[in-house]
This record gives structure tokens, sequence and C-alpha cells, in this order.
């Protein structure tokens, strides 16, 4: 016996239809599921930071980053010409400073021939097309591991600001494409700017880190490049209280302001919510950092057998694309894109 059809209802009689919305329908197939993706996580996303060290032919493991190692600026080259052919758009350097370089003023920083300019040079003979990111800030080379210069116990503005110019401009003319300041003092970025200008660099671009906060996720890095054990006390005084959004907010104005072509929130899973408010409120181009700890977390968590390393790394990157990132500084850079390579 066939069960009669369902009696007419009117939506406009205020009747309700006797239809089942099935929020499963679209998700029962792969083909389906790829069809209805709102964001996607491509190669084009990935800014790959580098630890370098002195030396030649050496990679050092990095202990508390499993996977993670420092090379020597040969194999800076090599691993830049890889990132390369993967379609990674760029990469950023962190120099490994031999502590007997370190002294309280930072000295090293204006160097023209430390190890991030030798890095830079090497690299943009070898790898010309590769974009290099270098950090701005002089704690790879200060003795007391702070990003600026230390007067008493304080962590003085302007002294520093002056500095980190200079830092600048020495990374500027040994072939930095963007200058990456992640020290958080106030008014550097338009003061590297004009400096920049100044000197006919005005085709190099700034990528501010313009959110960054005072967080425990650094732990890893700072072994990574030897500042940890140097550090004195923490970097509150200038870097931002994780309680904070709309401070955020004024940061990331000021910088624009000040001409940061690109901004960045950092860390990055647990900030999510600032990288989704600074896209929206401003709408140009913003970074996330995910940053040692976040990295270092998922690599112990995966050797424990707890969490499967691969889909928790691809889990996290597409989260910084829902929440509107542009692109995310990540150490999982070469695996991501050699995976996303495989999945082509
Ligand atoms: C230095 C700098 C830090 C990081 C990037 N640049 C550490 C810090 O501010 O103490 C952290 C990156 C990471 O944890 O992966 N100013």
């Amino acid at each position: 016996m066939n069960t009669p059809p369902p009696p007419f209802k009117n939506p406009a009689r205020g009747e309700k239809l006797d239809l089942c919305i099935r929020m499963r329908r679209n998700r029962r197939t792969e083909w389906s599921r790829r069809l209805v993706r709102e964001t996607a996580l491509t190669t084009n996303d990935l800014i790959w930071p580098i630890f370098i060290i002195d030396g030649e032919k050496r990679r050092e493991k990095v202990g508390s980053m499993p996977g993670v190692e420092r090379l020597t600026i040969d194999e800076a080259v090599r691993a830049a010409a890889r990132a390369e052919k993967l379609g990674i758009p760029a990469i950023a350097l962190f120099p490994n400073t031999d502590p007997a370089l370190r002294d309280p003023e930072g000295s090293q920083a204006h160097n023209p021939d430390n190890l991030v300019c030798r890095a830079l040079r090497a690299l943009k003979k070898e790898v010309p097309d590769i974009g290099v990111v270098c950090d701005v800030a002089l704690d790879p080379y200060t003795s007391h591991g702070h990003d600026g210069i230390m007067r008493g116990e304080e962590i003085v503005n302007d002294e520093s600001v002056a500095a980190l110019v200079s830092q600048s401009l020495n990374q500027a003319r040994a072939g930095c494409d963007v200058i990456a300041p992640s020290d958080m003092m106030d008014g550097r970025i338009g003061a590297i700017r004009r400096a920049l200008d100044a000197e006919n660099f005005e085709h190099v671009q700034i990528m501010s880190y313009a959110a960054k906060y005072a967080s425990a996720f650094y732990g890893p890095f700072r072994e990574a490049v030897g500042s940890g054990g140097l550090l004195k006390g923490d970097k509150r005084t200038y870097q931002m209280d994780p309680h904070n959004s709309d401070e955020a907010m004024r940061e990331v104005a000021i910088d624009l302001e000040e001409g940061a072509d690109m901004v960045m929130v950092k860390p990055g899973m647990p900030y999510l919510d600032i990288v989704s408010r600074v896209k929206r409120e401003f709408g140009v181009p913003t970074y996330a950092y995910q940053v040692s700890g976040e990295y270092s977390m998922i690599m112990a968590a995966a050797q424990n057998g707890w969490i499967d390393a691969e889909k928790a790394m691809i889990e996290s990157l597409v989260a910084f694309k829902r929440a509107g990132a542009d692109g995310v500084l990540t150490y999982f850079a070469p695996m991501v894109a050699e995976k996303l390579a495989k999945a082509l």
C-alpha cells in the first residue's frame, strides 16, 4: 500500500514544512566535501623559518624542536633551493650567534659580515628568486637576551629604535627582501621605513610583528637561537599582554600608519581571534607565526603516539586560513609543501 503524500503546507500561513534539513548530505562524499570547501591551504601561504649557524656542511638538531635543524650557510642555501622547488615563496632567517660574540649592546647586529648578512649574500647569489625575510631585534646578539638596549633594568625605547634602524639597513645592504621587526619597540616601523627610503631601499618590504605577545610558547625557539639561558627576566615591558585584543588593533593601526606593508600576529593558534579581527578590521596582508612551542607541542605528542603529526599539522594550518591569515610562518613549511605537492 502506498503511503499518502504529505499534506500540502503553506509557510505563508505559518505552517511548518515537513522538510528535514540534512547538513550531512554535503559531507557524504570526497568530491562533495571538496566542492563545498570554503578555504584552501596552498604552498603560496608558507614562510619557512630557518636557523643558521657558523661553519660548513653542518646540520645540528634542535633538541626542543624534533625535525628542525640549525644549518650552516651552505646547507641553508640547499634548503632554500629545495624550498623554491617546492613552491614556498619565502624563508625567514634566524641566526644562532656564537656566545663569545654577544655583548650588552648587541653590536654584531651592525656587523656587515655577521652570520645573517653572509647568509643573505649567499642566498641572493645562489637562489635569487626566493623571498628572504629577516628578523629585526637584538636578541640573537645581546648577552642579556633582550630585543633592545638595556639601561639598568630598563629596555630603553628610543636608543633601541636607533639600533634597530642600523640593523635593518645592515640587512637591506646585504640583500634582505623583507625587514621583519619583532622587537615591539614604539615607533620603529616609521623610523626603519624612513631610513630605508633615504638609502634608496624603497623596494624593501616591511612585515611588522605588529601584535606580538609575551608568550610562553617561544621557549623552544630561544633554545634554537641560544638566547634562552641568557634571558634576564622576561619581555613583558615591550611584548603584549595576552589578555588584550583592542590593544592589538591599536598596534596594527599604528604600524600601518608608519608604513608596514604586512602585519603579523604572534603566536598563532592561541591568538586566532586576533588574526581574525586584524583581517576583518584592516583588510591588509595579515600573517600568523605558528611559533616554536606550537610546533613542538604537535611533534612531541606525535612522538608519544598521541596525535597524528601530519593531520594535526594540516589542520592547524588550515585553521589560520579559516581565521583569515594570508600566510603562516611555520616550521612545518617544507613538510606541508611536500604533502601538498603529492596531493596534486
Ligand atoms: C625574537 C624572536 C622570537 C621569536 C621570533 N623572533 C623570540 C622572542 O621574542 O623571545 C619566536 C619564534 C618562535 O618561537 O618560533 N625577537
